[in-house]
């Protein structure tokens, strides 16, 4: 698929945006603070619901505007499709398709785009619940019915830990909890579904992984990925954990099914979930472990090797998803990534990203942006798109802003 045009009302540091955008890449260039991110954050905000930047919704919000807008034209296999979302300051968002009221969620399906940011280094570096977001993220994306029973799961996880925390305030044990027992068959139940689910990624992850790795970093380092499970017994979010998700804290051996794994771990951990009031097993405490040469890379990789981690695991996504599913290839982001890179990375990741539908790229620096990825230049100044030239595309309309 392709984003053909994009406008924005009262987004972020924009009053009002028009931006054509042509097949293949798309380069956005200017001085920091004037707007590149927010412009393609708006295509990530309305892809997957949220921001990778801040999980205020309100954020995206014009300051002293009410609501926001983003507004999408996709042209698919021929079809256009027309989307838009509008963001509101003290109710609900709206989204609408084809100029028809759909739910926010719905939009997933029409649009999916991968980006690459430096903050993807926290994918290697950071807490297990970044993992956790990118696996769910392409989850959906090729799944879009997963959506409902992650959002299942955490109401569930929410409704529990509160059970548990009144419990825990009043000390009430034994039969008294017998609404407890209801909670965990649904815990049990969507639970293990989200579990199978990101372990079933996790494999399709590994060999388009190793590919991306051997060519971004132009070496193989043997790139691994091994799931760690709490109802395993894996421990990843413990806050005594030195959160280095080492070999000590993989999972151990995997025996039955998930099912009934994850019951046996509810049971068995019942009165320590009554003394501390929270939910202490289950997918929201899981993380995947990722290895280079045998050793973790948080903690033990390099930080160019970390960033080659981190690019392998969006490229691969992005592989995934452009076999997966029905709506062709994602739209790649690489929002500020040239810039971390030295020339022979630059070089190679322009190459990698090359065969994609579309790509968006932004720099502060033009220089640092291979010409293969210059071909349609648009220049962000103080949240404006100032210039526009097509160099293949001379019917493109002149923009507006
Ligand atoms: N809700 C908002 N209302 C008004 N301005 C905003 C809002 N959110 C962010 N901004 C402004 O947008 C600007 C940042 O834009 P953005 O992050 O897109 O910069 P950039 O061009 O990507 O810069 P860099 O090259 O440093 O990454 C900041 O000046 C910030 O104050
Ligand atoms: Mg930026």
């Amino acid at each position: 698929m392709r984003v053909t045009h994009l406008s924005l009302s009262d987004f972020r540091n924009y009053e009002s945006a028009e931006v054509q955008l042509a097949q293949g890449p798309n380069l956005f260039v200017g001085s920091n603070g004037q707007g590149k991110t927010n412009l393609v954050e708006s295509l990530v905000f309305l892809s997957t619901g949220g921001s990778h930047r801040t999980p205020i919704d309100t954020a995206m919000i014009k300051q002293d505007a009410q609501a926001a807008v983003i507004r999408v034209r996709l042209e698919h296999d021929g079809r256009a499709v027309l989307l838009e979302l509008q963001l509101n300051r003290g109710s609900a968002n709206k989204a609408l398709v084809n100029r028809s009221n759909a739910r926010p969620r719905e939009l997933v399906r029409y649009l999916a785009t991968v980006l690459f940011a430096p903050e993807d280094l926290s994918l290697v570096r950071g807490e297990p619940s970044v993992r956790r977001r990118m696996l769910d993220t392409v989850l959906v994306q090729r799944t879009p019915r997963l959506a409902g029973v992650l959002a299942d799961y955490d109401r569930v996880l929410k409704q529990r830990n509160t059970l548990l925390k009144s419990a825990r305030a009043s000390g009430v044990r034994g039969s008294a909890l017998s609404t407890l027992d209801v909670w965990d068959e649904r815990l049990v139940s969507l639970g293990s579904e989200i579990i199978d689910e990101r372990s079933a990624l996790i494999d399709d992850l590994r060999e388009p992984v190793r590919d991306a790795y051997r060519s971004v970093a132009g070496d193989d380092h043997h790139p691994r990925l091994v799931p760690l499970l709490s109802v395993d017994g894996a421990q990843p979010d413990d806050d005594d954990q030195s959160g280095t998700g080492g070999a000590g804290s993989e999972a151990g051996e995997r025996q039955g099914d998930t099912r009934d794994r994850f019951a046996a771990a509810v049971a068995a951990l019942r009165s320590r979930e009554l003394d501390r009031g929270v939910t202490l097993v289950g997918p929201h405490r899981d993380d995947v472990l990722f290895e280079l040469n045998g050793l973790p890379a948080k903690g033990y990789a390099s930080h160019g090797e970390s960033w080659s981690f981190a690019l392998s695991l969006r490229l691969a996504s992005a592989q995934l998803l452009r076999t997966h599913s029905t709506t062709g290839d994602p739209v790649l982001i690489l929002d500020d990534v040239f810039a971390e890179l030295d020339q022979a990375r630059r070089a190679r990741l322009a190459a990698s990203v090359h065969e994609f539908e579309q790509v968006l790229v932004t720099s502060a620096v033009l220089d640092d942006v291979p010409d293969a990825l210059r071909a349609h230049t648009v220049h962000i100044q103080a949240g404006r798109v100032i210039e526009h030239d097509v160099e293949s595309d001379s019917t493109a309309d002149e923009v507006t802003s």
